[in-house]
């Protein structure tokens, strides 16, 4: 088997690389990404060690790059998790967002279409459900709950499912599409909440709660998520969705007060600023048709995954020093600076 993946210099992406070097060791790996902002290269240091291991440092947009990556690989099985990701980012200049999450699904779909795959199948996010009221607990997102995006990322994620399906319709694409809501976990960017506030705390920093911290979030352990992914490209249907999720909602201040207290560090550190633009209230997915199609369900608990999380950025501090050095300061002045 030869799975071509994109986005494996990012946080999902090399989590499920790593999984795939534990779990399927005959499998011959492709990593392909652009290497932005949100990626750091040290993260795949140890997969570069792997023989089964090759990267390709190339843009999801750029058709001819990755027509030629197809033509010397011809990998069988394609995971997209390439995309510009962050909401906040999205909401200062979204069309990056339209460039990478939709016209590269589309670059990356056509090479399936030119040179053949058993799966395309894309990493998709439940933000495409749009939100959930605070007041309404027992309602969730389903798969066939119906797309209202609010924020230009889920925006441009929900148009990149609708062509994955639209590819399947129209060309017999044999695609998947899976949808998560929020991951936490090793490797994930300091500009994303959890490592932001576990950043920031380590450091007697001030820790930005926008509005009253009071919007609900459905968490899920990475390894827990790429088991998912893998489940689906194993046990999924082509043409199907599946909505990863285990029932792990947490309202944003709740998170916080629990990283301050493993930390050790006082909740004065707790500073209310303004809140996002359009910010979605709750988010609740509804697995079951995962967990009843392909036999898998999560198994990490919240309380072990934030202690594993901060145990994992407390040792590798040098991996953090890499990705706020340059770049993140500008971004963080500009996003939190009398917010
Ligand atoms: P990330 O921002 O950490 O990583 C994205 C990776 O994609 C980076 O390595 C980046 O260099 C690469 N990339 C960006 N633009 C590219 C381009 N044009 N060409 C090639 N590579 C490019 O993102 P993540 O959190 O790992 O998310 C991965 C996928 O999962 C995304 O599609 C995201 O929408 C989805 N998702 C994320 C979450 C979450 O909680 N993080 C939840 C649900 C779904
Ligand atoms: P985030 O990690 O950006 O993920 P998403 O917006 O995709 O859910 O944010 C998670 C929640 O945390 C969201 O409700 C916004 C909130 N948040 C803060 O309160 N402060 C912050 O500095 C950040 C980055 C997020």
């Amino acid at each position: 088997m030869k799975i071509l993946v994109t986005g494996g210099a990012g946080f999902i992406g090399s989590n499920f690389i790593y999984l795939l070097l534990s779990e399927r060791p005959a499998w011959k790996i492709i990593c392909v990404d652009a290497l932005t902002y949100a990626a750091n290269i040290h993260t795949l240091n140890d997969a570069m060690k792997s023989e089964n291991f090759t990267f390709y440092k190339e843009d999801i947009r750029n058709r001819a790059g990755i027509d030629a990556i197809f033509e010397k690989e011809h990998p069988d099985v394609v995971v997209n998790f390439a995309a510009e990701s962050h909401v906040d980012r999205s909401i200062e200049n979204p069309e990056i967002f339209l460039e990478t999450n939709i016209i590269g699904t589309a670059v990356l779909m056509d090479a399936c279409r030119k040179y053949g795959v058993e799966r395309f199948h894309q990493v998709g996010t439940d933000e495409v459900y749009g939100d959930l009221p605070l007041d309404r607990p027992d309602l969730f997102f389903h798969e066939d709950t119906p797309i209202h995006t609010s924020s230009p990322y889920s925006t441009s994620k929900a148009s990149a499912d609708l062509l994955v399906q639209a590819y399947h319709r129209t060309y017999g694409l044999p695609v998947t599409i899976s949808r998560r809501s929020n991951n936490y976990g090793p490797y994930q960017f300091p500009e994303k909440l959890i490592p932001l506030m576990i950043h920031n705390a380590t450091n007697d920093k001030p820790l930005p709660v926008y509005g009253q911290g009071l919007n609900v979030r459905d968490w899920l352990y990475v390894k827990d998520h790429c088991y998912g992914i893998l489940a689906v490209l194993e046990k999924g249907k082509v043409g199907e969705v599946y909505n990863l999720g285990g029932h792990n909602e947490k309202a944003n201040i709740e998170i916080v007060k629990t990283i301050l207290a493993e930390l050790g560090k006082p909740e004065s550190l707790i500073t209310y600023v303004t809140d996002r633009k359009g910010h979605d209230l709750r988010y609740a997915i509804d697995p079951s048709k995962a967990m009843k199609e392909l036999g898998w369900a999560p198994t990490t608990m919240f309380g072990d995954g934030i202690k594993l999380t901060i145990n994992w950025y407390r040792e590798h501090t040098e991996w953090m020093r890499e990705c706020t050095s340059g770049e993140y300061m500008k971004y963080y002045e500009k996003m939190y600076h009398n917010r």
